[in-house]
């Protein structure tokens, strides 16, 4: 019962305006885009952008992107301007990255890490592996032999990692891993791990591992924070690869909050949750967060605020987050407008769940996160590196043998 799309369709009137602007900076690279504006002081808020304030405490700010948004002047001017870290929202995908055996696509690829290059922002690779059949393509759903599936990711990781192997240091190694129908938790059953065995995993940790020994190692789930049993899912998840010497450095938290909505969550618990990852001895992040609000509620945006400021305030003061990129720039294109939740079915639109209104404008929800950053305060040693030089002392254990793992 996976109800979600692998391809999202956007409204036709989107599209034609996506394709004329294409069209129209098909000449230039890149869009110009202004300056941030200089002197932030963070005791007065208003001179700081969110990137500024994240600099200061050596965290990442990020936002995901569509393809056609980088070319959107307006919208390359709030990313240069106010985030640190950029996430492709599809194009480093299996499906768009190989679609078939081979046949190698890198171009929206290589816009989003050229566009953050040109701007002194990171990039969240996302993502080598989605433990989701939805999501993985035919060709490879179509294989059943292990030493035919393990070339075919060995490939597919270690090309990858190396064309961005300058440029990106942070994999989502794995997406998604727990069964996505089972609210309770559980792990995923895919074509991976029908062929390969519970250890295929730990077998595309170390493939990663060995393809960029300094790499910082992820994995990200959805659902967590609001769905107890998949949190302690992934807690023991976590802990079994951790035990067993696997390469795993960080936990994404994707906290699209399409269950509990504006009104969730509680500020402490979910400081609590970060902190059973952190306490793994793994980094924590929230990757992919946004906050539908229904169109008929008269104090959304501000209910939408509060959420943005708890979730924010937990992840400041929890050492090991490093990230907080929301899954978009502006409300005028969010996946969770065509997205049909589970259980709950399609959400009122428009869901306006972003920091930036659908003409770009700053939010309720943006001024938010920006008074939490200004008034955080983080040790000095907290910078944000883009490279991961400590990593490579982790132990690139090609199969778990943990029976939590295995079991
Ligand atoms: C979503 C994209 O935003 C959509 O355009 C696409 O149709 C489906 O995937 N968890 C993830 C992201 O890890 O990659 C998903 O992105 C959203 C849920």
């Amino acid at each position: 019962m996976n109800q979600r799309r692998p391809l999202q369709r956007r409204p036709l009137a989107r599209r034609v305006l996506a394709v004329a602007v294409s069209a129209a900076t098909v000449a230039v690279s890149l869009p110009a885009v202004s300056a941030a504006p200089a002197g932030c002081d963070p005791a007065v808020p208003d001179t700081c952008t969110l990137r500024e304030l994240a600099d200061r405490l050596g965290i990442r700010i990020g936002a995901a992107h569509g393809p056609d948004e980088l070319a959107i002047p307006s919208n390359a001017d709030t990313l240069a301007r106010e985030f640190n870290s950029l996430t492709p929202d599809n194009a480093m995908k299996m499906y768009a990255t190989q679609p078939t055996q081979g046949a190698w696509d890198w171009a929206v690829a290589d816009e989003t890490v050229e566009f953050a290059v040109a701007h002194g922002m990171e990039v969240r690779g996302h993502t080598l592996v989605w433990a989701q059949d939805t999501y993985t393509p035919q060709w490879v759903l179509d294989i059943t032999d292990p030493a035919e599936m393990r070339a075919v990711l060995d490939e597919h990781i270690t090309t990858t990692i190396a064309r961005y192997k300058d440029r990106v240091h942070r994999w989502d190694v794995i997406n998604e891993p727990l069964d996505y129908t089972n609210i309770d938790g559980g792990l995923s059953d895919n074509v991976f791990s029908r062929v390969l065995g519970p250890g295929w995993m730990a077998e595309v940790f170390a493939m990663a591992h060995a393809a960029d020994p300094t790499a910082e190692l992820w994995v990200n789930e959805w659902g967590t924070d609001y769905l107890p049993g998949r949190h302690d899912a992934l807690v023991a998840l976590v802990g079994s690869l951790r035990d067993a010497g696997v390469p795993v450095h960080g936990v994404g938290i994707q906290t699209h909050r399409f269950f509990g909505g504006p009104d969730g969550p509680d500020e402490g618990a979910f400081e609590q949750m970060l902190r059973d990852y952190t306490d793994l001895g793994v980094d924590v992040a929230i990757t992919e967060l946004d906050i539908p609000i229904d169109p008929a509620d008269p104090d959304g945006l501000t209910r939408q605020a509060d959420a943005y400021r708890r979730i924010v305030s937990a992840c400041v003061r929890v050492e090991r987050c490093r990230e907080i990129t929301t899954w978009g720039i502006t409300d005028a294109f969010t996946w969770l407008d065509s997205f049909v939740v589970p259980v709950l079915g399609p959400l009122p639109t428009p869901t306006r769940p972003l920091l930036f209104d659908e003409n770009g404008q700053p939010k309720p929800a943006y001024f938010a996160v920006r008074d939490v950053l200004a008034a955080a305060s983080r040790p000095a040693s907290l910078q944000t590196t883009t490279t991961a030089p400590d990593r490579a002392v982790v132990p690139a254990v090609a199969v778990a043998t943990n029976p939590r793992f295995t079991g």
